[in-house]
């Protein structure tokens, strides 16, 4: 991980000089100037003017759990076991999978600045650079196992967009299974993983990531079309602990109650907000290709798909859709 003390100093987004900056690290001004470097390498716009010195254009807000915990409503924040913040990790569903594994229990919620390896769905990699957009895994147990969990992916993308529409975002709309969409780009994503007895008592990791401030630079690698808060909130998105502490406010609720309500309760919300209601689309699957129109989804959250062969269901897995041509 590079070294990243200068960013504190530099979060409010005024000028600070090199010197300044040197002297309030305690090393040289050569040692400032390649850690400002490192920090471009991240993502960061380092603004350097003669004179002035340099900025973190636009500031940064990093992670803060006094702000987040601030943020929780007063019926949530019993559900909430303990918060994590990392400045770097390998995927938070990793770490939450990984305290699981330790004997944590539900209601462990994990963020982090920065994901080395952040995990997609299909085996996809999820662009996560530093302090720009946020990386939430929440945990939670069930009994009954994975039947138990049949349409939580989907209930998750509907609180995400609850938690997003407390911010005045437009436009939004969900994919099936779980994209979270933007005037048809996609905004972020839900992964859940489960750990335990299949079949009996288990765990599961509820992943979401949502794109904030996706710096250009890191957005190359993102190989579908894309979008952020701050262009859908031209310039002013939300901040990343507030925009933290509405996802706990609606994900933890949701998690608590899932294993008594199930999927029920969400579907006419789901279907609310379903991008490709009543449109032709295909599934991908591996090299299969199936063609259709998508009729929302099934008390179970599988896509009815309505073929010349009638409405058959369509459950998760390496299958996506995509408007046909
Ligand atoms: C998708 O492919 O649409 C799902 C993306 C899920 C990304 C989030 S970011 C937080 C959590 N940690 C991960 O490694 N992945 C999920």
């Amino acid at each position: 991980m590079p070294n990243t003390t200068l960013v504190p100093l530099l979060a409010d987004g005024e000028f600070h000089s090199g010197q300044a900056l040197a002297d309030a690290l305690g090393v040289s001004r050569t040692a400032v100037w390649k850690q400002l470097k490192r920090l471009q390498s991240l993502g960061l716009e380092v603004e350097s003017v003669r004179g002035r010195g340099y900025r973190l254009a636009g500031g940064v807000e990093l992670l803060a759990e006094a702000r987040i915990i601030a943020g929780l409503e007063p019926s949530v924040r019993p559900l909430l076991q303990a918060l994590q913040l990392l400045e770097t990790v390998d995927s938070t569903n990793a770490e939450v999978l990984r305290q699981i594994a330790a004997d944590r229990g539900p209601g462990f919620a994990c963020s982090a600045e920065l994901q080395t390896a952040g995990r997609g769905r299909r085996g996809r990699e999820w662009v996560s650079p530093y302090a720009r957009n946020v990386y939430l895994s929440l945990s939670w147990e069930y009994q009954g196992g994975a039947a138990a969990l049949e349409g939580l992916s989907l209930a998750v993308g509907v609180a995400v967009v609850r938690a997003l529409h407390r911010f005045d975002v437009e436009g939004l709309a969900l994919k099936w299974p779980n994209d979270i969409l933007a005037n048809g780009a996609k905004l972020g994503g839900v992964l859940l993983e489960m750990a335990g007895d299949a079949a009996g008592r288990c765990q599961v990791v509820i992943g979401v990531g949502i794109n904030v401030a996706m710096p250009t630079a890191a957005a190359g690698a993102i190989d579908q079309a894309w979008t952020d808060l701050t262009q859908l909130c031209v310039g002013k998105p939300p901040g990343r602990n507030a925009l933290l502490a509405s996802l706990l406010n609606e994900l933890l609720p949701l998690a608590a109650s899932f294993g008594t309500t199930g999927f029920a309760p969400w579907r006419e919300p789901w279907m609310a907000l379903d991008a490709f209601a009543d449109k032709p689309v295909v599934l991908h699957s591996g090299e299969q290709r199936q063609a259709g129109t998508a009729r929302g989804v099934d008390e179970r959250g599988a896509l009815q798909l309505e073929t010349t062969l009638g409405v058959q269901p369509i459950y998760g897995g390496e299958i996506s859709l995509r408007a046909a041509p």
